[in-house]
């Protein structure tokens, strides 16, 4: 039960909507004072009213209930004391009623997303660098679906460009059918390298003419990017699967070649298109952004203007009420430019495109670069990480059955949680021992806690309906109000795009079910208490596994 939003329902303040006061919605000051305040301050201006007086009226109008038993006004806030036991019901209930779909809403009900995410690069390795992008699209595709949009992946794949014509070619020169076969993407990544460090004048325009000949249509040159194509997707799917993530569309940048046209001519017709250099850009001065390049002199078309394109289409195909383009900050510039493109070209849609901007990852040791061939490739890191969650869990546990499969959770959920528990603009240093260990604030300590929970309750029989009027201690009130909280916390994540609102929230609900299992008896304790607690350890672990879930996280019950 969302009882911020219970209380917002049944306050009025004229000029303020009834969102605005949901989100007002703080923890008091001192907790003494009630479980809820709403600070009165950000009011004053609208009524004209100093926030001692506002709060003074709110709350003769109030009319407590069942639910809110007691209401004061202290300095300016309006403080709300919940009714412990209506709350604590009213949440198991609604738990243990919805399950799985607990946190679920229907406020996307009829609206589209789209979500361009991890969007990876033919024939290039699928790196450490993918990996935010692709957890981050990951968690936010599964939350706005758990929220009841309509939601669209889009892997706008890098699969335009000249290094085409270089692959080919140091293919063609190099290269063995069956050992690319085999080799699939490595091997393929290996010829680029190559071809970096060694090509010469005469093998550069060879690879020239092969990217002409793709163009063109040509037969062979296209066979051979298409299985270049084919490896790479096999490839990165394998990897998706393991992080638990799905796309419902493929369309990369060449798919949108035949496309540019009406865009350009588009531009050309609206006085938008200046000609520098022989190149033709659309000049932003006036909006302090270098030019945005559209054809190069060659008349060859740019990333920029593929992503006009597939604004377009997107617009027209999904009718999105919103779209996402989840890239590293690098790439700042480059949307604002297309953004502002399109709304100069008129599009009032144009407001409902967001980057969604994450920051760096690095590992402990070092960086890397595809073209010099020191690349860390993602899906090293993930089997480095299962095999370390292997020896720990061995370590802890030799007699666990299962023991692969167990890891494969602990290692993989370490790879997403780690990359999502920061703030997601913020640069990550990724450290193996960190995300794996038992006692941070890491999915193992989550999925830990979720053993502990289940193995509670195989000791226990079943209880999934609650006494009424039981009046829980404050160690389980705390986890009935953090229960409470999953689904604000998860309509946060969506709006801010934030899925560290999710991890952060599942570690403190596990710090809090700790707590109450150290200090608290469950199973030794007696009667309606020992009822009730067991419910709570239920209602915990459902929740606890619905949050992870929608971060593509698995929940093992043994560790
Ligand atoms: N392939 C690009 C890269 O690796 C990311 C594409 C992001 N999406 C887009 N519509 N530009 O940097």
């Amino acid at each position: 039960m969302d009882y911020r939003k219970y209380i917002a329902e049944r306050i009025s303040i004229e000029g303020v909507t009834e969102e605005e006061i949901y989100s007002a919605l703080a923890l008091p000051p001192n907790l003494e004072l009630g479980d809820y305040a709403l600070p009165c301050f950000k009011f004053a201006k609208i009524l004209r009213k100093s926030p001692v007086a506002i709060a003074e009226e709110l709350k003769e109008s109030y009319k407590t209930d069942e639910v809110i038993s007691d209401v004061s006004a202290v300095n300016g806030y309006l403080n709300f004391k919940i009714n412990k036991s209506a709350l604590t019901s009213a949440v198991l209930k609604e738990i243990f009623q919805k399950k799985s779909a607990y946190g679920s809403s229907e406020e996307g009900k009829g609206k589209t997303i789209c979500i361009d995410y991890s969007s990876v690069n033919i024939a290039k390795p699928f790196h450490i660098g993918h990996l935010s992008t692709t957890v981050i699209g990951g968690a936010l595709y599964k939350l706005y679906k758990f929220l009841g949009y309509n939601v669209v992946g889009i892997n706008h794949l890098g699969d335009y460009g000249t290094q085409f014509g270089k692959l080919i070619c140091a293919y063609k020169r190099w290269g063995d059918r069956q050992e690319v076969e085999k080799g699939g993407i490595h091997a393929i990544n290996e010829l680029y390298v190559r071809f970096n460090n060694e090509a010469d004048e005469q093998m550069e325009s060879e690879a020239r003419e092969y990217f002409r000949l793709i163009e063109s249509g040509d037969k062979e040159a296209n066979e051979i990017f298409e299985w270049f194509k084919s490896l790479t997707l096999k490839y990165v799917e394998s990897i998706y699967d393991k992080l638990g993530v799905k796309f419902d569309s493929y369309a990369g940048e060449r798919f949108y070649i035949d496309k540019m046209g009406p865009v350009i001519d588009e531009l050309r017709r609206k006085n938008l298109l200046e000609i520098s250099d022989g190149a033709s850009i659309v000049n932003l001065d006036k909006y302090n952004m270098p030019p945005c390049l559209i054809l190069r002199s060659d008349g060859a078309s740019l990333y920029s203007t593929r992503d006009l394109a597939a604004a377009y289409y997107r617009k027209k195909t999904y009718d999105f009420d919103k779209c996402l383009y989840v890239t590293a900050y690098q790439q700042n510039l480059h949307f604002k430019q297309i953004f502002k493109v399109l709304e100069l070209l008129g599009n009032d849609w144009s407001k409902d495109l967001v980057h969604v901007a994450y920051g760096m990852v690095s590992l402990e040791d070092g960086s890397m670069s595809t073209r010099k061939g020191k690349v860390v490739w993602l899906e090293d890191v993930i089997d480095k990480c299962v095999e370390k969650a292997y020896n720990i869990i061995s370590d802890k546990n030799p007699d666990l059955e299962n023991k692969e499969d167990i890891a494969e959770k602990v290692g993989i959920g370490a790879v997403i949680f780690g990359a999502l528990y920061n703030n997601k603009i913020k640069d990550i240093t990724f450290s193996y021992d960190k995300v794996l260990s038992f006692e941070g604030e890491t999915s193992v300590y989550v999925q830990y806690t979720c053993a502990r929970a289940n193995s509670v309750l195989l000791k226990a029989e079943k209880i999934e309906s609650i006494t009424e009027n039981y009046l829980p201690e404050d160690n389980e009130f705390e986890i009935i109000k953090t229960l409470a909280d999953f689904s604000k916390t998860l309509k946060e994540s969506a709006e801010k795009y934030e899925p560290c609102y999710i991890t952060r929230y599942a570690v403190d609900l596990a710090q809090k079910f700790n707590k109450f299992y150290i200090e608290n008896k469950i199973l030794t304790a007696e009667g309606d208490t020992k009822k009730f607690r067991i419910a709570l350890t239920s209602a915990t672990l459902q929740t606890l596994k619905n949050a992870l879930s929608i971060l593509g996280i698995g929940v093992p019950d043994k560790m």
